[in-house]
């Protein structure tokens, strides 16, 4: 008999995630799936037909490692006019497979075994695994608990000589708080005298709410020359599918990440670059998505207005917290079971985003869902 080696797990606390087990259960149930964070609805079928276009012309073999040139040139441009900032597109943006795979990336190109990353709890689960499968320490600082602002004494309190990054999100999942620029600058203050680099997650940056602008790190000095912008064409145009993103970032971290970058995923899918870059000509879908998404939130946030569910602010993103004290007791996970099963909505607990599991009787829902599907939901908290 042959056996299977044993293999000591790199990552042995990870298991399946609470969004694959939460979705699992709503599709088994037939409940209103308002956890894992993606559109319900399909995307601008004008750039579907730039893909396609892109496809039937026969672009379909590698494109250059660092991303195809009309791409990267329109994200510079876009970021320039948007943020203020200048990236070379040759040496400065690099396109990726996602910015799941930016962030791990950059991790990757910067951290050392024993080097210490802080990041802000609660934050996107897959911060701390990639840290740690480079051999980092993970240093986790909390948002501070109801407002879910940043804490800058206890952040300075985390750093030490051993601290070579920090991971910031805004807007930010799961709280739906923006930083501010106010925020922004005081991150640069205290980072001035460090050597700390930055991966700034800006995969939401295009839903902003209430007129309020987008801080970009890109913008801020003192940010933008030791960070890593990362963000999401999934998130920005509806395709969450189609897993491509971008990292713009100075020449000499832009040179690092891509070493690793080319023996990780070499290249990102060649018709899907073009079709993006033919389709961002237009800035118009970009730019009306803070409305696009700011009706939906008012929609959802009127309905819940009306149920025993208390919903926090919502400043971007397309998530929001909802409180539940005044209709259970329960820990977060199990509230969100029994919702899934007894009333027929899927949410996420806050606690999951925490390594400790910081209960706080809030869950997550998502509103990147047609009003249909919200008004169902609705309908069904209402009885709560
Ligand atoms: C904060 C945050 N960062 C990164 C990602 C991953 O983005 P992508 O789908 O482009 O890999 C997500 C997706 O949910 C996210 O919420």
């Amino acid at each position: 008999m042959h056996a299977t080696p044993a293999l000591t797990s790199r990552l042995p606390k990870v298991g399946t995630t609470i969004f694959t087990v939460m979705s699992a259960l709503a599709q088994e149930l037939g409940a209103v799936n308002l956890g894992q964070g993606f559109p319900d609805f399909d995307c601008d079928p004008a750039l579907l037909d730039a893909v396609t276009g892109a496809m039937r012309e026969g672009l379909n073999q590698y494109p250059p490692m660092t991303g195809v040139p009309q791409l990267r040139e329109r994200v510079a441009a876009k970021i320039e006019a948007l943020y203020g900032r200048r990236y070379d597109p040759a040496t400065e943006i690099t396109v990726t497979a996602g910015a799941t795979q930016a962030i791990l990336t950059a991790i990757l190109a910067c951290v050392h075994p024993g080097d210490e990353v802080v990041v802000l709890e609660p934050c996107y689960d897959s911060y701390a695994p990639n840290i740690e499968l480079a051999g980092g320490t993970v240093v986790r600082v909390p948002l501070t608990p109801g407002s879910f602002r940043p804490d800058f004494a206890r952040i300075a309190a985390a750093m030490t000589l051993r601290t070579r990054l920090i991971i910031i999100n805004s807007p930010h999942n799961p709280s739906a708080t923006v930083w501010t620029r106010a925020e922004m600058e005081q991150l640069s203050a205290l980072l001035a005298p460090t050597n700390v680099l930055l991966i700034s997650d800006e995969v939401y940056e295009h839903m902003v709410f209430d007129g309020v602008p987008h801080i970009s790190a890109s913008s801020v000095p003192g940010l933008v020359e030791r960070a890593f912008v990362i963000s999401s064409f999934g998130k920005t145009f509806h395709v969450t599918g189609w897993k491509v993103g971008t990292v713009a970032a100075p020449a000499s971290l832009t040179a690092e990440f891509r070493k690793v970058h080319q023996f990780n995923v070499f290249t990102v899918n060649t018709p899907v670059q073009h079709g993006l870059a033919r389709y961002m000509a237009d800035p118009a879908p970009y730019l009306n998505l803070p409305a696009f998404y700011q009706r939906k939130r008012d929609l959802f946030r009127a309905g819940l207005n009306q149920t025993r569910l208390r919903p926090l602010d919502s400043q971007g993103s397309y998530f929001q917290l909802v409180d539940y004290s005044a209709v259970s007791d329960l820990p977060e996970a199990e509230f969100c079971q029994w919702l899934t099963r007894e009333v027929g909505v899927a949410a996420i607990p806050l606690s999951v985003f925490y390594d400790s599991g910081f209960e706080q009787r809030l869950a997550r829902l998502c509103f990147a869902k047609q009003d249909s599907t919200l008004n169902t939901a609705l309908e069904r908290l209402a009885r709560l």
